[in-house]
């Protein structure tokens, strides 16, 4: 997608500008920042966040920092994923993973680093942005980020769920949490600055929650058939570990049934914004469709 990588080399030009440069100290700590940073993630937060935004004829430029604290939140989770308490993964975007190169040490402080820099940040944005609707992304992004529904709980009942037969009903909750939850607060925060009706922001909050769900589904069937060099992280490891997927649950063809009815859904929950909508829905066909 053109447009995904246009608004993706605009992210990564602010973020270079928002992280702090390796020559402050504490060097290393920040050296371990921006080597997650800036590996090579699709930037599919920040890229859905500012689509949302310029469907709701917001201007990017504008909203660009808010976009990259979406983008730091997601590293952050990553680095913490990837420690040997966790998913124990030594690549991550096609690189060593930030423990391996760092240590854990530095890898938990590089990680409670970019969630704590991405919330000075949003506070940060008053100086630009009106604090009614930045009050409301920042109670949206917190809550997100939590434990209730939200993406650190989501982790929690990932970890204590490997190796047990689980019923399906907490794959659903584990996959909406922990990767749901932030998705949802792009698309719900660009509908906060545009002050989107109740209505339209309820639709939009849908479609958010099917494509975050559908989101991890394809992130599950990928570590199935897809190559580790195709993805720039170990393939096959939720089988490895015993990991609560759909596949597991479902099979992968089930899987790929339930995310695509997920996908028709949220395609038709956006017909409200008739042609403007028709990035959303690509991103929405993309997210089904891909294959890294
Ligand atoms: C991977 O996210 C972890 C999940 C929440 C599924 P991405 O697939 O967005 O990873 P990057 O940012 O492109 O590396
Ligand atoms: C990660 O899910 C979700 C978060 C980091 C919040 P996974 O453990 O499936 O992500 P990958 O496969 O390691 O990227
Ligand atoms: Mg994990
Ligand atoms: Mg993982
Ligand atoms: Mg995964």
């Amino acid at each position: 997608m053109e447009h995904f990588l246009e608004l993706s080399t605009l992210v990564n030009e602010r973020l270079d500008v928002l992280m702090p440069p390796v020559t402050t100290r504490p060097t290393r700590l920040h050296e371990a920042m921006r080597y997650s940073i800036f590996s090579g993630g699709k930037r599919f937060r920040p890229a859905l966040f500012l689509t949302t935004a310029q469907s709701l004829d917001l201007n990017v430029e504008k909203y660009l920092s808010i976009a990259c604290v979406f983008e730091m939140i997601h590293t952050y989770s990553l680095i913490h994923d990837d420690l040997p308490a966790f998913d124990n993964d030594d690549f991550r975007r096609g690189k060593p993973s930030n423990h391996k190169v760092f240590g854990e040490a530095t890898a938990v402080l590089a990680g409670d680093a970019l969630l704590t820099l991405a919330f000075q940040l949003l506070a940060d944005q008053h100086e630009t942005l009106p604090s009614e609707p930045l009050f409301a992304v920042m109670q949206e992004i917190s809550r997100a980020s939590g434990t209730v529904n939200a993406l650190i709980g989501g982790q929690q009942l990932d970890i204590e769920s490997e190796g047990k037969d689980v019923h399906e009903e907490i794959v659903d909750y584990i996959h909406q949490a922990k990767t749901g939850a932030l998705i949802t607060a792009t698309v719900k925060s660009a509908g906060f600055f545009a002050s989107l009706d109740v209505d339209s922001s309820a639709r939009l909050a849908g479609y958010g929650r099917n494509v975050g769900l559908v989101f991890q589904i394809t992130d599950d069937i990928l570590d199935i058939e897809a190559t580790s060099s195709r993805l720039g992280k170990t393939a096959g490891k939720d089988q490895k570990m015993k990991k609560a997927t759909f596949p597991a649950i479902h099979g992968v063809e089930k899987s790929r049934k339930i995310a695509h009815e997920l996908t028709d859904e949220a395609i038709h929950r956006i017909s409200f914004l008739k042609e403007k909508g028709e990035r959303l829905r690509e991103i929405a066909r993309f997210v089904l469709k891909r294959t890294y």
